[in-house]
C-alpha cells in the first residue's frame, strides 16, 4: 500500500519572537521542516505535501531545496488543523492510498512509529492517531478510548469536561488515515467549537458515527515534542544531542567527552573513530573507520577517511576530502580541497581550490592563494613533494612530484617534477650593522630623557 504525508506548516509561531517562519529554526544544522520531511522519506512517502501559510515562499524555497519532488499546497487564512489537511486534497486528488498528517514544528516522530501506525490500520482502522503519556498534559487534545482500547474520538482541551481534562493520554497530532476517506471525512468537519477552527481531530468522531473503527497507538514522549518558543528550540536541541552521542558511542565511536561534542541532522561516523571534547559538525560529514578527530575542530560538508587524524583546532570546511591516512593539524583551515594517502598538512596553513598527493608535506604556514578578488584558482600539488615553511602558492599553479619549495618562497609559476623552486630574496649579512644601530637608538632615547 502506498503512503504520502502532508507536513503542516502553515502557523505563524509567534512565540518564537522571529521574522522567520517558525518551521525554518534550525535543529542540529537543519530546518524543523526538514527534520519532518526525512521522516516522510524514512517510510518512502510517494508524495510529500507542505501546507505552507506565513512565510510560505520562504518555506516552499527551503522544502524544494531539500527535496524538488515536494508538493506545496498553500493556506491562506489559518482556519484550523482541518482546514488546513483539506488544502492537501487538490495535490492529492489522484493518489490512492494511506495519507499521514505530520506537524512541522515537531520534528523528532521517528520513521518507525509511523510504520507502526500503518501496520495498525491494516487491522481494520478507518483512522489511527499517534498519541502519547504526557507528563503535564496541559492543553493537549485528549484521546477518549472505550473499554476495548479502540479510539471513540479526540476532544480539545478547550472544548474538554473536567473529567477528560484528567485524562492523560494525548493527541500528538500524527493522523493517519486513508486518503479517500480523510477528505471525505473532512467535507464534514465544521467550526462549531470554542476556537471556532476546524479541527483535524474531529475525524475521529466522524469515522465512529459511519460506524468505522478508530485506533491509537502510544509513543514516547520525546518523539512528539513540539516546539513553540526559543527555549523549546533549545531543549530539543539537546534532545537531538543527547539521542546523536547515543547512538554514535552504540555503533563504536568513542567521545571522550560527548556532551561537549555536537553532531548535525546527517552526521554518519563509522567504527574506532575517536572522536575529543569539544568537536562541532556542521551538515554533510562523513568520518570513516578507525580516524581520530582531535579537541576543538570544525568539520562542516567533508569526508574523513579511514586512519586520518584531525587537528586539534583544525576546521574542515566543504568540499575537503581527506585520504586514508592523511593528517591535518593545528590551526589548518582546508576548503575544498583534495588531501592525498598519507599527506600531512599540520601546522597553521590555509589550503583552498587545491589537490595534494599521497605522501607530500605541507610546511607550517603554507597558504594557497586561490583568491584574486574576483575568481578563484587552483592549485595543484603531486605526490611526495615538499612544501617549505611559509610558501605562498599564488595559485594557477602546479607544484610537479618530488619537487621543493623553499621556506618563505612565493611560487607564481609551475615547478616541474623533482625541482626545487627557491622564490625569495637572497640573504646579506651586514657585519656589526646590528649592535651599531641598536646603540644609536638608545642614545636617542638617553637624549630625549634628559631634554
Ligand atoms: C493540535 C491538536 C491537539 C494536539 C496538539 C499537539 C487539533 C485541533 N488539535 O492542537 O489535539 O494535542 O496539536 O501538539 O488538531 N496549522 C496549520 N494551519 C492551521 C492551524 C494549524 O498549518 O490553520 C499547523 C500549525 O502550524 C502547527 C500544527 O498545525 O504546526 C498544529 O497547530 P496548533 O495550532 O499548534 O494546534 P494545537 O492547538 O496545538
Ligand atoms: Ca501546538
Amino acid at each position: 500500500m502506498s503512503v504520502s504525508v502532508i507536513i503542516l506548516a502553515a502557523g505563524m509561531g509567534s512565540r518564537m519572537k522571529s521574522e522567520a517562519p517558525k518551521v525554518l529554526h534550525r535543529i542540529a544544522g537543519a530546518p524543523m521542516l526538514v527534520h519532518a520531511m526525512r521522516t516522510a522519506s524514512g517510510i518512502d512517502a510517494q508524495r510529500t505535501v507542505i501546507v505552507t501559510g506565513h512565510g510560505a515562499d520562504l518555506v516552499a524555497n527551503v522544502a524544494t531545496d531539500y527535496d524538488e519532488n515536494v508538493l506545496i499546497a498553500h493556506q491562506e487564512a489559518q482556519n484550523g488543523t482541518g482546514h488546513a489537511v483539506q488544502q492537501a486534497a487538490t495535490p492529492l486528488h489522484d493518489f490512492v492510498g494511506d495519507v499521514i498528517v505530520l506537524y512541522g514544528d515537531t520534528p523528532f516522530v521517528q520513521p518507525e512509529t509511523l510504520q507502526a501506525m500503518l501496520d495498525k490500520k491494516t487491522e481494520g482502522h478507518g483512522v489511527v492517531v499517534l498519541g502519547f503519556h504526557a507528563a503535564d498534559p496541559a492543553k493537549y487534545g485528549r484521546l477518549i478510548t472505550s473499554n476495548s482500547g479502540l479510539l471513540d474520538k479526540i476532544v480539545e482541551y478547550k472544548d474538554a469536561t473536567k473529567a477528560q481534562r484528567d485524562i492523560d493520554f494525548c493527541n500528538s497530532g500524527v493522523i493517519c488515515a486513508d486518503a479517500k476517506l480523510l477528505f471525505d471525512l473532512l467535507d464534514d468537519v465544521t467550526n462549531d467549537n470554542a476556537s471556532g477552527e476546524y479541527y483535524l481531530t474531529d475525524v475521529v468522531g466522524l469515522a465512529r458515527a459511519r460506524g468505522l473503527s478508530c485506533a491509537a497507538i502510544a509513543c514516547d514522549e520525546t518523539e512528539t515534542m513540539g516546539i513553540n518558543s526559543r527555549n523549546d528550540l533549545a531543549v530539543a536541541e539537546v534532545a537531538f544531542q543527547t539521542k546523536a552521542r547515543r547512538d554514535a558511542m552504540e555503533g563504536g565511536v568513542t567521545l571522550t567527552a560527548a556532551d561537549t561534542v555536537w553532531f548535525a541532522y546527517d552526521t554518519i561516523i563509522g567504527r574506532d573513530v575517536i572522536i575529543e571534547p569539544n568537536v562541532v559538525f556542521g551538515p554533510d560529514v562523513t568520518i570513516e573507520n578507525n580516524a581520530t578527530i582531535r579537541a576543538f575542530t570544525h568539520l562542516e560538508g567533508c569526508h574523513i577517511s579511514k586512519d586520518a587524524v584531525v587537528g586539534p583546532y583544525a576546521r574542515l570546511r566543504p568540499g575537503a576530502e581527506l585520504a586514508n591516512g592523511a593528517k591535518v593539524g593545528n590551526f589548518v583551515e582546508i576548503k575544498a580541497a583534495q588531501i592525498g594517502e598519507g599527506a600531512k598538512v599540520n601546522h597553521l596553513s590555509y589550503i583552498g581550490d587545491a589537490d595534494i598527493g599521497a605522501d607530500t608535506n605541507i610546511g607550517a604556514g603554507t597558504i594557497t592563494c586561490n583568491y584574486d578578488g574576483v575568481f578563484k584558482h587552483k592549485t595543484e600539488i603531486g605526490e611526495r613533494a615538499f612544501i617549505g615553511s611559509n610558501t605562498m602558492l599564488i595559485a594557477p599553479l602546479r607544484i610537479g612530484d618530488d619537487a621543493m619549495t623553499a621556506s618563505g618562497s612565493v611560487v607564481t609559476t609551475d615547478v616541474p617534477d623533482a625541482a626545487l623552486a627557491l622564490g625569495r630574496a637572497r640573504q646579506k649579512n651586514k657585519p656589526g650593522l646590528a649592535l651599531r644601530m641598536m646603540n644609536k637608538l638608545r642614545a636617542a632615547k638617553a637624549a630625549l630623557k634628559k631634554g
